[in-house]
């Protein structure tokens, strides 16, 4: 089968029609998957859809939509030159609008668990991630190794939040410094700070745009990977 390119499949994504063919057990919410086809119409392209009418209100997320949260944190991926979410775009489906991302093919034989807690640079990377976007669920099961080897983070729907809400299994990295490539990383971040805003404010409130930013100047300014604060519970129950 013919290898198709990057750029095709997140067309396809964006604007193909989607068939569904089954619902995720495991899910919290309505999480769907299904596939587009390919532009030529000779492959099938798997993608998970969560409809934001499949939604549970959540007490302490009552602002807009998880899958406007999944499609910032996305974005903001992208912003900071990391590959860590796969695509994702907010787009109309079978069951209205939702979230909708790239399915990622796993390796089924990799040991997650013990790999989540090693030094490796690509759980690094997904740890500052996170502190940027607040995530308060990184979980195990929301890493995805793929066959390539490839690291991946998903479920990005309960992050961006104005509060610091910081809840991982990644805090193998709290107190240390950050390099000097990830400040500029930062810096970058900060500098295109303009157009940033203009495309997460159609996601997420401008209080919530501000946080973002003001976390991100926190985090150049202290120099470190944050620390758990002991006012909210450091880890996702359950971590897996
Ligand atoms: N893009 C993806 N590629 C591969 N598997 C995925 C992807 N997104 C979700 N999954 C699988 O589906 C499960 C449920 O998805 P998740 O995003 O965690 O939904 P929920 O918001 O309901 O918790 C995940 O734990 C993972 O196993
Ligand atoms: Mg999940």
């Amino acid at each position: 089968m013919l290898e198709l390119d990057p750029l095709s499949i997140v067309k396809s994504i964006a604007t193909a029609e989607i068939s569904i063919s089954g619902r995720l057990v495991d899910a919290s919410n309505a999480s769907l998957f299904g596939t587009v086809f390919s532009q030529t119409g000779e492959q099938e392209i798997p993608i998970i859809y969560k409809p934001i009418a499949g939604e549970r209100p959540l007490w302490d997320f009552p602002d807009g939509n998880l899958a406007s949260r999944e499609v910032a944190a996305y974005q903001i991926s992208k912003y900071l030159g990391f590959n860590i979410v796969p695509f994702t775009t907010l787009r109309d489906g079978p069951y209205g609008m939702g979230a909708v991302q790239q399915w990622i093919e796993i390796d089924e034989a990799f040991d997650l668990i013990s790999f989540s807690q090693t030094d490796d640079p690509r759980l690094r990377e997904i740890a500052l991630f996170d502190a940027v976007i607040n995530n308060t669920d990184r979980k195990i099961g929301h890493l995805l190794m793929d066959t390539e080897h490839n690291l991946f983070g998903i479920d990005h729907g309960v992050s961006l939040h104005s509060e610091n809400k910081l809840r991982t299994v990644l805090w193998q990295w709290r107190g240390l410094q950050l390099t000097e490539i990830e400040k500029a990383q930062l810096q970058r971040f900060i500098a295109e700070r303009e157009p940033i805003t203009a495309s997460l404010l159609n996601l997420i409130t401008a209080l919530e745009v501000d946080a973002l930013f003001v976390r991100v100047s926190s985090l150049i300014s202290a120099g470190i990977f944050p620390e758990p604060n002991g006012e909210w519970p450091a880890i996702p129950w359950p971590p897996i």
